[in-house]
């Protein structure tokens, strides 16, 4: 079979980090996939610096969008974030042009995956998107594949690390908020606008997304119910370590009777449940099915492996021929749910 060309968009930790998995894997992912898969092109800001992995092999475009044309790649890799301008062009472009499409870009796909489905969809491309949701952790294919059977009766989780450190952080060391925010600033683990993660937008974002796979939905970000950890202090945690609870940045979404309802807020959790241990910078997914029942998956949310794990995996799933959409499943149709706040008199 002949191999899977792709371009990657974007050069950073993420981009460098699946350059480094398909030159270290390329036999052991062609096995699996059942063809090899081959990177032409790559796209990048800055040619010069130095991303810890050979680029000789690749040719070089400096436009997203020239990359996103060019005529013996298949698939695009967008690796570049931001939710307007350059990534969402690319991303046009590409399905335009005939391209399948992998992203880690969950802002662009909470505020124009739908558009963007659509496209795909008219189009007869897929995108592809598991390292969006939860980094590392194989959540959408969980959902798709491996709960394919089942009525889905509920998600949630703890899907921004920022949060979760910060959180467990001021238990353990008893320290304030603005300190132990200051401190993951100093560490490197805030998004370069820090309101994205303490204001719940990030993981609001990967909420959103999951919902609209979980119940086959529209996605549906403006009716997420956000709330950030910035008003959380330490007599708070201590408070709730008392009763025998914690204190986490949680994602809720289940269907009821007055539609889709889509909660991220800190919530008290039992100290005690798999929720309640989580530590540090960890994702943690809960799944809940009619059939299976209660599935936690627990994993790294960011950093170059975890994330470029998961693009690895939206690769051979193309690879390997796999041309449903994403969005929307089970339903494939993409019905707009009703949102349960607009239901309330
Ligand atoms: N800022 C995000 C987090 C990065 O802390 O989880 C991964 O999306």
């Amino acid at each position: 079979t002949a191999p899977l060309r792709i371009g990657v968009a974007g050069l950073g930790t993420v981009g460098a980090g699946v350059l480094r998995i398909l030159q270290t894997h390329g036999p052991l992912i062609a096995a699996r996939a059942g063809r090899s898969i081959e990177v032409v092109a790559v796209s990048a800001r800055d040619r010069s610096r130095d991303r810890g992995v050979p680029l000789e092999a690749y040719a070089w475009e400096s436009d997203p969008v020239a990359l996103a044309r060019h005529p013996d790649i298949d698939v695009i890799v967008e690796l570049m974030g931001g939710h307007e301008g350059a990534a969402k062009d690319a991303l046009e472009a590409a399905i335009a042009s005939g391209k399948d499409v992998v992203t880690a870009n969950k802002a662009l796909l909470a505020h124009h995956g739908q558009a963007l489905a659509l496209a795909a969809e008219e189009a007869g491309r897929v995108i592809r998107f598991e390292a969006a949701v939860a980094g590392g952790i194989p959540v959408i294919k969980a959902l798709t594949e491996g709960m394919a059977g089942n009525q889905m009766t509920r998600v949630m989780g703890v899907m921004n690390g920022t949060c979760n450190y910060i959180l467990t952080r001021m238990e353990s060391a008893g320290l304030p908020y603005e300190e132990v925010f200051e401190e993951a600033r100093q560490l490197g683990y805030l998004e370069a606008d820090p309101r994205l993660d303490v204001d719940g937008i990030d993981a609001g974002h990967k909420l959103s997304l999951l919902a609209s796979i979980a119940f086959g939905t529209q996605v549906d970000f403006d009716h997420v119910d956000l709330e950030g950890i910035g008003s959380i202090t330490i007599e708070d945690i201590r408070r709730a370590a008392d009763m025998g609870f914690r204190i986490k940045l949680l994602g809720v979404a289940q269907m009821t009777g007055r539609g889709l309802e889509q909660r991220m807020q800190p919530c008290l959790v039992p100290a005690t449940s798999p929720l309640g241990q989580l530590q540090g910078g960890t994702n943690m997914v809960v799944l809940e099915g009619d059939a299976v029942g209660q599935i936690v998956l627990r994993g790294p949310g960011a950093g170059a492996g975890p994330t470029a794990s998961a693009v690895l995996s939206d690769l051979v799933d193309i690879a390997r021929g796999n041309r449903l959409p994403t969005f929307g499943q089970p339903a494939m149709t993409l019905t707009r749910a009703r949102p349960a706040q607009a239901a309330v008199p």
